[in-house]
């Protein structure tokens, strides 16, 4: 490949054909040389964590068999670490590793929002929060990139579930997609600004994302200044044609002799521009100029020996997986496991013995090596002490096994401590279908109940990609430890976790709703007839719960230590002003571990607009921080910054972020209703502008200092020197105040008649 390809040349040498022919890959996994001019083909390849390269011939769907590559906890736990600089270094290792193989763009990271607990993709995405999937997709793009390998954010978007994902049209209000769906995507292009993106599957409101001018060309690229290369999710292509006038670059797999024939007949036949064809060709031209310089695409020898550190990156997954656990309870102090001598801890669950660590379908990682928690746990339990085992369920299957049950049973009654691992098997969530119920299988809640009564030290370990229910059967263990689908080293991991070599410091970055029917998109979801109304508005997640004052299980931020926090001196201190962008809150607290043991916190900061004139959430995230490791008496100051924008929300109206003034509440604390600490700030903002037409309301006149006063002016007073007609009579305002101002000019008696409305109407102020 040429050092650096002089693109504008480039394109000039190319005929119409080969520029075609770079709109389309080459096979499932590379984009198109152009031997003659000795422009190679470039590999991609999935993502998000982990590599899945498949060998030279790979499968003809693309989806098994692939070279070996560290298996990362998936961003499920990831979101929970809260952790960009954690995430960043899985990024660095991700990349690392593609380099060695040969791959010049992973398909990742997935930051589409957790919009119900039943998405079946929901492992391989970060939060139902968009600050959280917003700041952990940018840090992996930044780790990933800076290893000279390409990132592919997806799915672009409101990509949310998998029911009908080829067609489903997700229709979305304008202000949930500024304040959920899109913010995500926004921060990870302009902050970590991606080599490409990729646009999801479905429609948004009824146009599908590849064919979506607004989506791939005016917000991507004119808002948000991306500058990358548009790549279609596999397949999801329907009019290429159409696709590429609305600013999607790249097809795969390529449609070949199909969509590039396409191109050529609408650029001859004048319906597609050329300079829309060269546009494109021209990222592809830049892509593969970006791309690993003279690296070869190794094929599955050389890549199964290929450089990379596999036990450094096996050690990285070991540290990111603790990381991310989160312990949900605690009750008691039974965590940290502390035997001794003679003591006998039970392992139960198929789970500590094959292991759930990474979810089905596309992501799906051939890995280096997998740790058990059977294996880890003796390792790091003193002498003496004895680790049994007892699979007590099958997790094929959600019939119970009497024997095996009972077995695991009589085990626990006679150990000293009881650690269950529960999880949902692989059949129940994967790409390409939705779960129909958040339980985890009965065979497995049913077993717990009894190990509880066999012995109430009972702690359970969870592994799931998605939120399971607790509600049904957490009263039986006192302590839970949610590890999610947490990577190849997620054995080694959770022993760190159990026996206190390991502080936990995941918190939920999303809710654990009591029941399924809690969850705000739950009369919404999926979904019928080839759409799916997103009804709740911008109430998704926390949002929604805490708006509908709901109990949950275990709510978002939420996730205890082995050490306790305490929370003070919280300021906030407002500069500048709205009207020159200026303005900016600079808030500040001091977090000081007041317990035993070393210890993280994740300081999370949450913004109240008790007075808005929109419906807003009871409390958005708009920072969040993880201290250092603090040891027992030290204290860290935690310091946000926030900007308007942190402080608006989307108006319909004027399509654009609105700030209004008055009352913020600023709340600092350990989960979305764990508020340590709230300070309020006042804002000045100038008044909405209203607009004052035929169609304002009486009471909208009345609102505005202008409107009002010339109103009055004009119906003037009586001989008491009352206003006349409805202006001095306030019952009637309450009742009719809401009509439009020229429908009471129809109505006689009221003081307003159409002179009236047409004296105001015509002065120039309106
Ligand atoms: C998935 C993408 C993936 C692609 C390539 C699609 O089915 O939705 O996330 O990157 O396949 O495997």
């Amino acid at each position: 490949m040429p050092a650096s390809l002089n693109v504008a040349s480039v394109l000039g040498e190319l005929s119409l054909e080969e520029k075609a022919s770079l709109c389309l890959g080459s096979d499932f996994w590379h984009t198109a040389p152009i031997p003659r001019l000795d422009i190679p083909a470039v590999a991609v390849s999935d993502g998000p964590h982990g590599l899945r390269k498949q060998p030279d011939e790979g499968d003809h769907v693309g989806i098994s068999g692939s070279l070996p590559a560290t298996c990362f906890p998936t961003a499920s736990a990831l979101g929970s670490s809260f952790d960009p600089e954690l995430v960043r270094r899985v990024g660095e290792a991700l990349g690392a590793e593609a380099r060695a193989q040969g791959v010049a763009v992973v398909l990742g990271p997935g930051i589409n929002i957790k919009r119900s607990p039943l998405c079946g993709r929901n492992f391989e995405y970060f939060s139902e929060d968009p600050l959280v999937s917003g700041e952990l997709g940018a840090a992996l793009v930044d780790g990933l990139q800076s290893q000279g390998v390409g990132a592919s954010v997806k799915h672009y978007a409101v990509n949310n579930q998998e029911t009908d994902r080829l067609r489903v049209s997700a229709d979305v209000d304008e202000r949930t997609l500024r304040e959920i769906y899109l913010p995500g995507f926004e921060k990870v292009v302009t902050r970590g600004r991606p080599w490409t993106v990729m646009c999801a599957y479905n429609k948004v409101n009824g146009i599908y994302a590849s064919e979506n001018r607004w989506l791939l060309t005016e917000l991507l690229r004119d808002e948000w200044g991306f500058e990358g290369l548009v790549v279609s999710d596999w397949g999801a292509v329907h009019d290429r044609v159409a696709a590429l006038a609305a600013g999607l670059d790249l097809e795969m797999p390529p449609n070949l002799g199909v969509s590039d024939a396409e191109i050529v007949a609408a650029v001859r036949s004048g319906e597609l521009d050329e300079a829309v064809l060269d546009r494109t060709a021209a990222r592809v031209l830049r892509l593969v100029d970006g791309a690993p310089g003279g690296v070869p695409d190794v094929g599955e020898e050389a890549g199964a020996q290929a450089g990379f550190d596999a036990d450094g990156h096996h050690a990285l997954a070991r540290v990111a997986a603790t990381e991310c656990a989160v312990l949900l309870k605690n009750d008691g102090a039974l965590l940290p496991l502390q035997p001794s001598a003679g003591d006998t801890i039970a392992l139960i669950g198929e789970f500590a013995r094959t292991p759930r660590y990474q979810g089905a379908g596309s992501s799906q990682v051939n890995p280096t090596r997998v740790d058990t928690a059977l294996d880890e746990l003796p390792g790091t339990v003193p002498a003496g002490v004895l680790v049994e085992f007892s699979p007590g369920f099958g997790i094929g299957t959600t019939t119970a096994d009497d024997e095996l049950a009972a077995e695991a049973v009589s085990l626990a009654g006679r150990a000293s401590v009881v650690v269950a691992f529960l999880g949902l098997p692989d059949a129940e969530e994967s790409e390409g279908f939705d779960r129909t119920s958040m339980d985890l299988p009965t065979n497995q809640t049913a077993l717990v109940s009894r190990l509880a009564a066999a012995n109430p030290n009972l702690v359970v370990v969870l592994a799931n990609g998605s939120a399971v229910r607790l509600s049904d059967w957490e009263h039986h263990a006192p302590a839970i430890l949610e590890c999610w689908l947490s990577g190849q080293a997620a054995g080694g991991a959770t022993a760190d976790v159990l026996t206190g070599a390991a502080n936990p410091s995941g918190r939920l970055a999303e809710t654990l709703p009591l029941r399924l029917e809690d969850n705000p998109s739950y009369l919404n979801f999926p979904g019928e007839h080839g759409h799916v109304r997103y009804g709740e508005g911008v109430f998704v997640g926390y949002r929604g719960y805490d708006a509908l004052r709901l109990p949950v299980s275990y709510p978002f931020g939420h996730g205890l230590s082995y050490t306790d926090f305490e929370y003070a001196d919280l300021t906030a201190t407002l500069t500048g002003n709205i009207e020159d962008d200026s303005l900016a809150v600079a808030v500040t607290c001091t977090v000081t571990n007041t317990g035993q043991r070393p210890g993280k916190e994740v300081v999370q900061l949450y913004v109240n607009d008790p007075e808005s004139s929109v419906s807003r959430p009871p409390r958005e995230l708009k920072g969040f921080a993880k201290t250092a490791t603090l040891a027992p008496g030290e204290g860290q100051t935690v310091t946000f910054r926030l900007r308007s924008r942190d402080l608006s929300y989307w108006s319909v109206r004027q399509h654009r972020w609105v700030l209004e003034g008055g009352t913020f509440r600023l709340s600092v604390g350990a989960s979305s209703r764990d508020l340590r600490l709230t300070t309020a700030i006042e804002v000045s903002a100038p008044p909405l502008p209203v607009q004052l037409d035929g169609m304002a309301t009486l009471e909208e006149w009345l609102a505005h200092p202008g409107g009002s006063a010339l109103l009055r002016e004009v119906v003037g007073l009586d001989e008491h020197g009352r206003p006349r007609g409805i202006l001095g009579d306030e019952e009637l305002i309450r009742v009719i105040g809401n009509f439009p101002i020229r429908t009471l000019a129809a109505f006689p008696g009221l003081g307003i008649d159409h002179a009236t409305v047409n004296y105001l109407l015509g002065r120039p102020q309106w």
